[in-house]
């Protein structure tokens, strides 16, 4: 048997159609863009690569986007400053800071300064705490889990009383989507276990999952004898394992593993998502789906 695959770039291409006809529609009616500031401090090459797209895509879909960059050596002040100028800018529905930042810089306090209702990438305690009570009192969910969530819904995988697994127990992958799947509604509702470096038996548990959701950050970690077979399988990963020349560009590009054995394991799966082309895009989707909700929030009809 070979599994289905889940691809996040077909998904993509969906929402991203389906968010652009709708700000269209928004524009019409209430004269508005939603509109998303990318902070970036200094100039990570990762950092930087992660931002245009965004900005990239933010434009895409009809976003007024704004890409604020700040030298490397921006004071913990200043940049505090900054993101309250947007907190108030009422053009702004998202704010996002590039993370990692430069050590001088207390992350969390930075994150904490960002308005909640205008933290699309969901990492603000409250933030965190509307997602943990769940239902109606969800407003951003974290854009990685909310991808998975989405990839899973739109495989027409049944979620409701599934034996969900998650490999990884990380604040902005592992804990947010086994909250998110054990809430009561569509595309959740099922029985989560989260496994992680503590764990006694960790293949035990894989092999009873219906869906296994991986993010441990290690190659080649899940076994297809961890797999139960017709099971779905979410691979979180993206592993950095060598380089290659692309034959696309002629550009040395990272040769990017999984933390699952996908080879093997596409022939025991029901569906899976391969790396590249799995999750990895649906983070920046969620990111605009969020911003989107943003506005809608901010006019009273979210
Ligand atoms: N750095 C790497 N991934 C992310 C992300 O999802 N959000 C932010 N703010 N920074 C990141």
């Amino acid at each position: 048997m070979t599994a289905k695959l889940i691809l996040g770039t077909e998904i993509r291409e969906q929402i991203l159609e389906e968010i652009t006809a709708e700000v269209k529609a928004l524009k019409e009616e209430y004269g508005k863009v939603p509109g998303l500031v990318t902070i970036l401090v200094g100039a990570n090459p990762a950092s930087i690569s992660y931002v245009t797209l965004k900005i990239q895509t933010a434009h895409r879909v009809g976003f007024k986007e704004v890409q604020d960059s700040q030298p490397v050596d921006i004071s913990e002040a200043d940049l505090l400053a900054l993101i309250d100028k947007y907190n108030k800018d009422d053009s702004i529905n998202g704010i996002l800071v590039q993370l990692p930042l430069p050590k001088h810089i207390n992350e969390k306090k930075v994150l904490n300064a960002i308005d909640p209702d205008k933290d699309v990438d969901g990492f603000h305690p409250v933030n965190v705490g509307r997602l943990m009570i769940g239902g109606s009192e969800v407003k951003f969910p974290p854009c990685t889990p909310a991808g998975i969530q989405e990839m899973i819904v739109r495989a027409g995988v049944e979620t409701k009383g599934a034996e969900v697994v998650v490999v990884g127990r990380s604040n902005i992958v592992g804990k947010p989507i086994a909250n998110m799947m054990l809430q009561k509604g569509p595309g959740a509702n099922a029985t989560v276990t989260v496994v992680h470096t503590g764990t006694k038996n960790m293949e035990a548990h894989c092999k009873r999952a219906d869906i296994l959701i991986v993010a441990a950050g290690v190659p080649g970690l899940v076994k297809p004898e961890w797999i139960k077979p017709g099971a779905c399988v979410i691979d979180v990963g993206v592993n950095r394992v060598g380089e290659k020349v692309s034959e696309k560009t002629g550009k040395k590009i990272a040769i990017l593993k999984g933390d699952v054995d996908f080879d093997a394991a596409k022939e025991i799966a029901g569906s899976i998502t391969p790396v590249p082309g799995g999750v990895g895009p649906m983070t920046i989707t969620m990111l605009m789906k969020n911003t989107l909700k943003s506005m809608k929030f901010q006019l009273g009809i979210g």
